[in-house]
């Protein structure tokens, strides 16, 4: 028979490398989820970066995000909500145009730092209000391939650990493929909620797919170098 690698058999130098492995792993993936979750906390928020939202135009989400320092008082950036929700027309621009004017245009006009998103007129601003994804597609083209080729070594080389335990086949076939489908899923999402909403749902199942199955691959690694070969110290 040919000996197979068995996480059961390391010495503790071993042990410890591998643990020191997943944990590091699981670590740098639940920060990315923190950091995540700060930018996409809710569905709507997905719903606004991947397909677009009319609560949620890139005029409102700098206004809330990032510019939201040059604005002097939350009644303002109401100003600016309740005109995007009564769908951003000529008519009601004033109030919006005198905010503008105060806060934002020593930067967004024309040889100004920010003159590619000028908004010292009723169209540029219209223009900030349009309905389209928050992640352009260059933006996506960027993200997707970094993302598929971290997360396919990340998976991969943690698979690979996973594949040395004693767990049976079945088991680990589940835990192995879980977090590449949970991933498939969201890329596939990502780009196919630019044609429909629904899709952003692929989104949110994806994510969790993936969390579950990273968390089986270091959960099930950790409990198969420590836990599981000290079974008889429970009984
Ligand atoms: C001190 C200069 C400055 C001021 C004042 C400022 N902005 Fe900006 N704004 C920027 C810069 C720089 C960027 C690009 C940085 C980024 O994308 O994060 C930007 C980006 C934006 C964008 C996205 C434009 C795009 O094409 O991606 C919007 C919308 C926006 N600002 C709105 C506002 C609003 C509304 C105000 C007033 C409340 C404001 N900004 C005030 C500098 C400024």
């Amino acid at each position: 028979m040919i000996p197979r690698f068995e996480l059961a058999r390391l010495e503790l130098p071993g042990r410890v490398l591998v643990t020191l492995f997943v944990l590091f792993m699981g670590g740098g993936y639940l920060s990315a989820l923190l950091q995540l979750h700060g930018t996409h906390p809710s569905r709507d928020d997905v719903v606004a970066a991947f397909h677009g939202s009319p609560t949620q135009t890139r005029l409102l989400f700098m206004a809330r995000g990032d510019m939201r320092q040059n604005l002097k008082s939350d009644e303002e950036l109401a100003t600016l909500e309740k005109w995007v929700a009564a769908g951003a027309t000529a008519e009601t621009f004033e109030p919006v145009q005198k905010v503008l004017a105060a806060r934002c245009i020593r930067c967004h006009s024309e040889g100004k730092e920010k003159e590619d998103a000028p908004l010292d007129s009723f169209e540029g601003a219209k223009a900030q209000t349009r309905i389209e994804p928050l992640i352009s597609t260059k933006r996506l083209v960027a993200l997707t391939h970094i993302h598929v080729l971290a997360m396919g070594c990340l998976f991969g080389l943690l698979g690979a650990v996973f594949c040395a335990t004693s767990f049976g086949p079945r088991v680990k076939l589940a835990v192995v493929v879980t977090p590449f489908l949970g991933m498939m899923l969201d890329f596939s999402g990502w780009w196919l909620a630019r044609l429909a909403e629904p899709f952003c749902d692929l989104i949110l199942v994806g994510g969790l797919l993936t969390g579950l199955g990273l968390g089986g691959l270091v959960l099930g690694t950790l409990l198969d170098l420590w836990i599981l070969p000290r079974r008889d110290l429970f009984s």
